[in-house]
């Protein structure tokens, strides 16, 4: 199985001035007003739908009780003459609330309920054409690449195969649509790698399919083996990774746009099974996600190269295996983190910190202008924000920046604390530090705090706790679907774009 098979690719997007005569489906936008629904942004493509098509549409839409709300969906047979043979109503909601994210979202829904649809057109770019191109490429998104032949999509379930935005005139809207699919793409790919199942996804393998793609967009990388972290002094990592037959690597990527410098640092436990410190059997499969931060800041690297960024942006990459076996680490065991911390184990099931303290060291040896570090890291994060809001925790000025671009792209990102007293509960008699608290308060910023003992002074840092916005274990919504998510892929790239200054 090669790296390339297993990349799940969305459906074709592209420009059009006109509804071709391929067209399956147009997809129109539906506001809700008080005085009824009406179709969005179509008067800017008066010249494909005319004031007389309009109507007839809007009078077909309200006999059959379409009424813009949020997300609905109405679906009718085209009007004489349109070009398509059907159209899509998507709901929007009201004006006042018509955000990106909305489009997004409902652009999602679209493309989710047009599998088996080869071609649609659609007016929504009209409001925002990157955010209706994200949402189409994102809701279309499936991952089949472990579907046998006996479960393998049918021609009705396929996903939507490709969408045409309609464009005013020729010249515009390519670089907004640019953009928007390398942002999907990137997304498409993280979401790629987290949904590869654990066996197929070990650390090795991670790695070297991380390295392929990073080759081929010209990055630098820097793979050492469990010999050279074992060497290097990465206790960290060799402490979580030795209970495994699948040895631990770190994978280092670098993007070299600018003299700003960027350190990203994502969690890749490939499973989490706890240790020694073992898990309930109940829903442990989803510990398959626990690399979700990896994943995202390998894409990342991956689309800042894509956008010619004019900055430097370098992923480093922890990855473990978390197993209990006869030569894992045992809680009591004394480890000796990158640079020197030593820590007392107290549970093995505290892995993410581990690796991710030894990549954060060495990160900072790189002199990086700002730190931003991605986890999987606790269930305390759903248990303070729920499964789709990230907890953003950090130096305060970038927190706050990092939270509000999350907000402004849809991911939600919130700004959490983090508590100066929560540092005495990680004292250890016997080493510099445990990597447990001996309570079950505020867990997520009690790692968040530990996280902190090991980034560089004066360095802007944000730590971004994924655990539950990284996959999604319920059903589908918006432009997600089950399991991976991508996020925080988006925030991400908003982030590295505003430091980028663009
Ligand atoms: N990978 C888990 C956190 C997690 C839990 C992610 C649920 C996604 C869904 C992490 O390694 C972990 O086990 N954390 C422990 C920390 C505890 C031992 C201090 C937890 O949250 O229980
Ligand atoms: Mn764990
Ligand atoms: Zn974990």
């Amino acid at each position: 199985m090669t790296a390339v098979a297993d990349r799940s690719l969305g459906p074709e997007l592209a420009r059009t001035e006109s509804i071709g005569p391929d067209t399956d489906v147009l997809v129109v936008g539906l506001l809700s007003t008080d005085d009824g629904p009406v179709i969005a942004a179509a008067d800017v493509f008066d010249a494909v739908l005319d004031a007389g098509t309009r109507e007839q549409l809007l009078a077909s839409l309200l006999a059959v009780g379409a009424k813009g709300k949020a997300e609905e969906l109405t679906r009718i047979p085209a009007p004489d003459g349109l070009g398509a043979t059907s159209v899509l109503a998507v709901g929007l909601g009201g004006r006042d609330a018509l955000d990106a994210e909305q489009i997004r979202k409902s652009a999602g829904v679209a493309a989710r309920s047009l599998a088996g649809t080869a071609t649609a057109v659609t007016t929504l770019s009209g409001l925002d054409l990157g955010a209706a191109a994200e949402g189409f490429y994102l809701g279309a998104y499936t991952f089949t690449a472990f579907k046998s032949d006996k479960s393998a999509p049918k021609p009705a379930e396929q996903p939507l195969q490709r969408v045409e935005f309609l464009v005013p005139t020729a010249d515009s809207g390519e670089d907004e649509l640019f953009r928007a699919q390398a942002v999907a793409e990137a997304v498409a790919t993280a979401r790629d790698f987290v949904n590869t199942p654990p066996n197929a996804l070990f650390p090795a393998e991670f790695a070297e399919r991380a390295a392929e793609l990073a080759r081929a967009a010209g990055l630098d990388v820097e793979i050492l083996d469990e010999k050279q972290l074992e060497a290097g002094g990465y206790g960290g990592i060799v402490g979580v990774g030795k209970g495994s037959s699948r040895p631990p690597r770190l994978i280092r990527i670098t993007y070299s746009g600018g003299d700003t410098k960027v350190a990203l640092i994502g969690k890749g436990i490939t499973f989490d099974t706890g240790g020694i410190s073992i898990k309930p059997a109940a829903n442990m499969e989803n510990m398959t996600s626990d690399m979700g931060g990896a994943a995202a800041v390998i894409a990342t690297a991956l689309v800042a190269a894509r956008l010619g960024l004019p900055i430097t942006v370098t992923a480093t990459v922890p990855m473990a295996e978390n197993m209990p076996s006869a030569t894992a680490q045992r809680p009591g065991d004394v480890l000796t983190q990158y640079g020197g911390t030593t820590i007392e184990v107290i549970n093995t099931d505290a892995e993410g910190r581990l690796i991710l303290a030894d990549a954060i060291v060495r990160a900072g040896e790189d002199n990086p202008d700002y730190l931003i570090d991605v986890a999987t890291l606790t269930g305390a994060q759903m248990v303070a924000l729920g499964t789709r809001t990230p907890g953003v925790m950090g130096t305060e000025e970038f927190r706050d920046r990092v939270a509000r671009l999350s907000q402004e792209v849809g991911e939600n990102g919130w700004p959490m604390p983090l508590p100066a007293e929560l540092r005495a509960d990680l004292n250890s008699k016997v080493a510099d530090m445990a990597n447990v608290s001996p309570h079950r308060w505020g867990g997520m910023l009690v790692a968040g705090t530990y996280l902190k003992e090991f980034v560089p002074e004066g360095v802007q840092w944000a730590h971004l706790d994924v655990a539950g916005p990284a996959y999604n274990t319920g059903g589908p919504f918006g432009y997600i679907g089950k399991g991976g998510t991508g996020v925080p892929v988006r925030t991400l790239v908003a982030v590295l774009t505003d430091i980028a200054g663009e």
